[in-house]
Formats: structure tokens, sequence, C-alpha cells
């Protein structure tokens, strides 16, 4: 348990623009930052920080929270955890009241396979430096590839030894779980194991064996994965085993140095993608930290999705060889569809970004990344104006390629640059080039359209005969939805806020000597007398949570205001709290006008619009009342027995009709 100080503080310190900044890059737009959205694939930016509300939302899916709420959101941690992330990115200690049993238990399994994973590369990094086997093997080949001890350190390399079980008996002496090993990916179960029976230390051992590692972190930092390399070059052993797809670690999902480059990505505002764990950290010992990898998988949707949220410019940096361009064939499309600009950069012979740094100066591998990086375009009208020159059948191929590849962008000045450019290196008539990607951007639409409309069995496709219009019920639901929002909205804004003189029947008697009291309370403790004397509950359950939560913090002794609902730790309340009172409708303008400008004119008169409101909301739910009663009256069944009491509580509830209406100053007719 965090202490309620230190959440306060942490609370107060956490600024939505640094927080966001580090996972997305933010573009001033007014008095608010704009930038593509984490949490959905967007081409235009509509996710939108507010620095002088400390909150964010996307106006493309709605997401909306505060600090707190996105680090939870965007790193999958608990409530706690995402206190604990921002208070370790600011400095603030935090000192946990006592944990009780209950409370481990309920320490989610994710938590704890995060701490074995830190475990994990505190303990390979410990066995590189300070065992034999680990300084002159494992330290001693990265010392040979040409690393320095900062760059070994900054990325946390080490050593698994030559030994079966190493690492489980280190980690089970610490105390983990060997279930956690194997759920971490950093234990095997061996082939004896029974399935559904307990994991013991006997059926497990270490899944990495006379390896260098590569620890792979998350965005947050937080090391999920590993990759492991062999020492030398062993054709019959797989080169890199990396850690299986776990509840911490999705090979489509990582980007290898994600974690290292995003300050970088933001500042160059691009980002070079390379092949192997190796390039990126020969790339940043090169003097470029703006680079990530794709890990031996394909470039996938959600790692371009990752990027995007940096930069639009990406340059890839792919082996010359035939698995190295096909790589790169594979990934212009994707790139070129999400809107990305794409840039190439090959090496010579069949050298990679790792290889080529150390076998030239470093200058000469500054000038070489400056200088030889080339437009997709033009690389591809290269192929065809060299190594196909004279084959016709393979020139058509590579320009049907292009053309697909323009057809793909979706900005249609940029669309138009390129066939400018296009037409021109292949010496092709800029219309026609046109027309022919206006025709694949046309199928590509109808295709989709297809997809969409296919499934749909013609017979029961909806049309103006078959849709039957809705039973009419008898019962006119009323919605209580207005008053409801707005009470809520008074007890947020205004809870705290003193009402003067306030008559309060003490007696919930419907007798006219009933005592009355003029007393000065606050607006939350009004609406709470009110609400109890008529026993009266929400309809919409959101709004029922937080007076639930206000008459709890109330309970506790404390005086909730706006920031206890903003910041609350159940996000249904903060959530709402956000969308629909801060925020409505725009980020913009709507806090101030309806908090800030608009303030003392609501609040000279809080006490007629909490009156109005209740006393309308009270009518509502007598008229409501009222309609059920006739209702069952209607009803064939059990007329004699019930009617009665139906009839005589139709008579109070009409009574209390007129008086309450009365109240509101509009008369009735019976
Ligand atoms: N890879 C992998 N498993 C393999 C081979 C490769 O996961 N068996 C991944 C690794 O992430 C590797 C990347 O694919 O870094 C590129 O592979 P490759 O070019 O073969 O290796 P290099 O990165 O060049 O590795 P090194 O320089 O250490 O030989
Ligand atoms: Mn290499």
């Amino acid at each position: 348990m965090i202490p309620r100080q230190t959440v306060d503080k942490i609370i107060e310190s956490a600024r939505i623009e640094d927080i966001v900044g580090e996972f997305v890059t933010l573009k001033k737009r007014g008095v608010n930052l704009i930038g593509n959205c984490p949490f959905h694939n967007e081409k235009t930016p509509s996710f939108t920080v507010s620095p002088s509300k400390n909150i964010y939302k996307c106006f493309g899916c709605g997401k909306a929270g505060t600090p707190v709420n996105f680090v939870m959101t965007h790193l999958s941690l608990s409530y706690s955890d995402g206190l604990k992330w921002l208070a370790n990115k600011y400095g603030i200690e935090v000192i946990e009241k006592e944990t009780t049993p209950e409370e481990i238990q309920q320490r989610n399994e994710r938590e704890s396979l995060l701490i074995v994973m830190t475990f994990a590369q505190r303990y390979y990094n410990e066995v590189m430096h300070n065992t034999d086997e680990g300084k002159s093997i494992g330290l001693s080949y990265l010392t040979e590839r040409g690393l320095t001890s900062v760059i070994i350190e900054k990325f946390g390399l080490g050593y698994s030894l030559n030994e079966k079980k190493s690492f489980t008996k280190a980690a089970i002496n610490k105390g983990y779980l060997p279930d956690y090993l194997v759920k971490t990916g950093m234990a095997i179960v061996s082939k004896n194991f029974i399935e559904g029976t307990l994991v013991t230390e006997k059926d497990i051992f270490d899944r990495y064996n006379a390896r260098v590692m590569f620890p792979i972190h998350d965005e947050g930092g937080r090391v999920v994965g590993f990759g492991g390399r062999i020492l030398g070059n062993d054709k019959k052993t797989a080169k890199y085993i990396n850690s299986p797809g776990t509840e911490l670690y999705s090979k489509n999902k990582i980007l290898y140095g994600l974690w290292f480059a995003k300050k970088s990505i933001q500042q160059t505002d691009k980002v070079f993608l390379v092949e192997g764990y190796m390039d990126v950290i020969a790339m940043h010992q090169s003097g470029y930290e703006n680079v990530v990898a794709s890990s031996g998988t394909s470039l996938t949707v959600d790692q371009i999705k990752a990027l995007k949220r940096f930069t639009n410019n990406i340059v890839v940096l792919y082996d010359g060889d035939a698995a190295g361009q096909n790589a790169m064939a594979r990934a212009i499309p994707m790139l070129l569809e999400d809107g990305m600009n794409v840039r190439l950069l090959f090496f010579p012979d069949n050298d990679d970004p790792d290889s080529y740094s150390r076998k030239v100066s470093n200058t000469e591998f500054v000038n070489y990344v400056e200088t030889k990086t080339e437009d997709f375009l033009i690389y591809q009208a290269r192929k065809l104006n060299s190594e196909f020159k004279n084959d016709p059948i393979k020139r058509a191929g590579v320009i049907k390629e292009i053309i697909e590849n323009i057809a793909l962008i979706p900005d249609t000045i940029i669309r138009s640059i390129y066939v400018k450019e296009c037409a021109q290196i292949m010496d092709l008539q800029e219309q026609i080039l046109q027309n022919e990607i206006n025709k694949l951007i046309l199928k590509a639409k109808n295709k989709n359209q297809k997809t969409i409309s296919e499934p749909i069995n013609v017979e029961e496709a909806p049309t103006f005969e078959n849709v039957k219009p809705e039973p009419k019920t008898e019962n006119t639901k009323i919605s209580f939805e207005a008053e409801e929002k707005k009470i809520i909205e008074l007890l947020v804004a205004y809870g705290n806020v003193y009402i003067q003189n306030v008559t309060i029947q003490t007696d919930d008697s419907n007798d006219e000597k009933a005592k009355v009291e003029n007393i000065d309370i606050t607006l939350g403790e009004y609406i709470r007398l009110d609400f109890n004397a008529d026993g009266i509950c929400f309809e919409n359950p959101t709004y029922e949570t937080i007076y639930e939560a206000y008459q709890q913090e109330l309970h506790d002794g404390n005086m909730p205001d706006l920031n206890f609902f903003k910041n609350h730790a159940n996000q249904t309340i903060s959530n709402f709290v956000i969308e629909h009172i801060i925020n409505v409708p725009s980020l913009s303008n709507n806090y101030e006008k309806k908090f800030e400008i608009s303030t003392p004119k609501e609040i000279n008169n809080l006490n007629e619009v909490v009156f109005k409101t209740l006393l309308s909301y009270k009518e509502k739910k007598i008229r409501q009342y009222i309609s059920d009663c006739n209702d069952m009256l209607k009803e064939e069944y059990d007329k004699t027995i019930v009617n009665a009491e139906i009839l005589e509580k139709l008579i109070y509830l009409n009574e209390k009709k007129v008086q309450v209406n009365k109240k509101l100053g509009r008369t009735v007719t019976k």
C-alpha cells in the first residue's frame, strides 16, 4: 500500500505532457498538444493532450485519462504499479505501508514475472563479469566484436554459463517460484514433467546455455525477454534463441531498442530500422540512437504502429543479401500504406550495419549513412535500369511493383509527387501512370467493400419490407439521464461548496408538523440527505458508482473535490469525470467555460440550481412510479388483491406530484 500523502505527491508531480511525450511525439496545437494515438491505429493525429487540465483524450477512439491512467493503460500496469512507475520517473521515494499477506497474494502474476526478468538480467550480467567462464568467453566475445564496456552496460548484456541449471538454481534460491521461471520463458520443463502437476526444481532447466544474453526491453524500459547468441558460427545450432511468447513478451509487438531510441527518434524525427540486435548496438556506438530492430520477424503492423507514434520518417537498413531484399520488399508496402516516408540504405557486399561499422572508420560510417540513403522509388527505379535493363519480363514486374507501391500512399499530394518523379524516371507519360494508379486504388476500394458486404446473406439482409417495427410497450419509460447527470456534475464540481440556509425536513413523514431546520451544509451532504429521505438511487450504474465513492470518502472523513474524482483508482469514475465533466464536449474550451468562467454565476445561485434539479428529478421519478402503477392496474391477473394497494400508492404519489410541482412553480391538473 502506498501512503496517501505519497499518492498525492505523485499525482501532483506527474505532468501529462511529460508522460505521454515519452511514448508519443507531440506537436503544439493551440493550448494543447497533439499526436498519433497509441491506443488505436490512425493516419491523422486525433490524440490530444491538455497540459492545463493534465489529461489526455483521443477524439478518434475516445480513450481519455490522467497521467496515471495513461501509464496503466499503455504499460498494462495496476493502479499502484502505475503510481510507482511515475514515482520512479519523478524521483519520488515510495515507502510502502506494510503489505499484508492478502495484498501480496493479490499482486498480479504479471508483476511477479517482471521481477523474475529483472533478476535474470542482473544474474546474467553478473555471471559475465564475475565468473571465469563469463569473463573469458562471454565478455571477451563481446569485446572482440568491438563493444565498449559503456555500451555493454547500457544494453545490460550478459552471459549464460554452459551448465544446465545454473540460472534455475540461482532463481529458486532467491525464492522465485519454478512456475514463474517457466512462465517467463527463462526455464524449460523437462520431457518427463507431467502436465497439470506442480512444477518443481527437478522438472526444469535453463533455456539458455553458453550464450551471450541480450535483454529485450519493453517501451517502459522493463526487461520482458531475451535473445541469446551462440559464441562462434556453428551452422548447426540456431544462432539466436529468443524468448518464447509469454505474458510479457510478444515478438510481433516488440521492437528491440525502442526503449533506448524513443528520445532520439523524437528529436531527429526519423527512425532507422535494422535487422538484428548487434546492428542496433553498433549503430548506438557509431552515434545513432534512433534505431530499432524487428529482430528476426518480418515487420508487423503492430511494430509500425509503435513507430508511427514517434515519427513518419523511416530509413530501412537491411542486409543486401537475398533474405534482406525479400524482407525489404515485404516491409515497403506496409510502411507506405501506413503513410510513412520510406527511405532505404544498403551496405556494400553482404555487410550489415554492425559489420560495416567495424570495417570502416566512424567518419566513413557516418558519411555512408548520410549520403547513401535513398528514396524507395529511386532504389526501385535503379533496379529497373541496371539489373533488369535487358529483360523485358522482369522490367514489367518491377514497374508493376512500383505502381502498386505508389498506389498505397494515402496522402494524395505526396502520391502525386511520386507519380511525377516516377514518370520521369521510367520515361512514361504522367497521365498514363496516374490512370494505372487510379485503377489500382479503385480496385482496392471495391475489394474492401466486398469483404465487408459478402458475409451478409441477401435474404436475411434488412430491407424496408422485412424490418418489423419494435413492439410498442404500454409502459412509458422515462429517461432520468439528464437529471442524474446534472446531479453528478453538481456533486463532482461543487460537492464541497457550502450552500446556505437550507431547509431540511428531518423527519421522513409527510406530516406538516415535521421538524424543519435552516442550516448551512455542503452541497454533497445536502444531496445525500435528500436522497436518503426519499430512498432514491441512480438508474445509471456509473452515476451510482460515483455517488457511492463520494459517500465512502465523506464517511472516511474527507471532503472530496474534483481532483478526488479525476484521480480516482476506479477507472470508471476517473474516466467518466474526465470524459463527461472536465471534457464536455471539446477539450479546449468547455472546462474553462463550465468551471471557471461560468462558475461564479452558477455558484451564486447554486441553491436554486440544486433544488430545481433535485425536484425535477423527483418529479420524473414520481411520474415513472405513477405510470408503473397504472400499467400494473391494466394487467389482467391478480386484480382484486393488488389493486387496493396500488390504488393507495397512486393516491400518495399524485399528492407528492402536486407538492413537488408546486415547489417547482408549476401547476398540474390531475
Ligand atoms: N535471428 C533470430 N534467430 C536466428 C537468426 C536470427 O532471432 N536463428 C534474428 C536476430 O534478432 C538477429 C536478426 O534476426 O539479430 C538478424 O539475423 P542475422 O542477420 O542472421 O544475424 P546478425 O544480427 O547479423 O547477428 P550477428 O551479427 O551476431 O551474426
Ligand atoms: Mn551481423
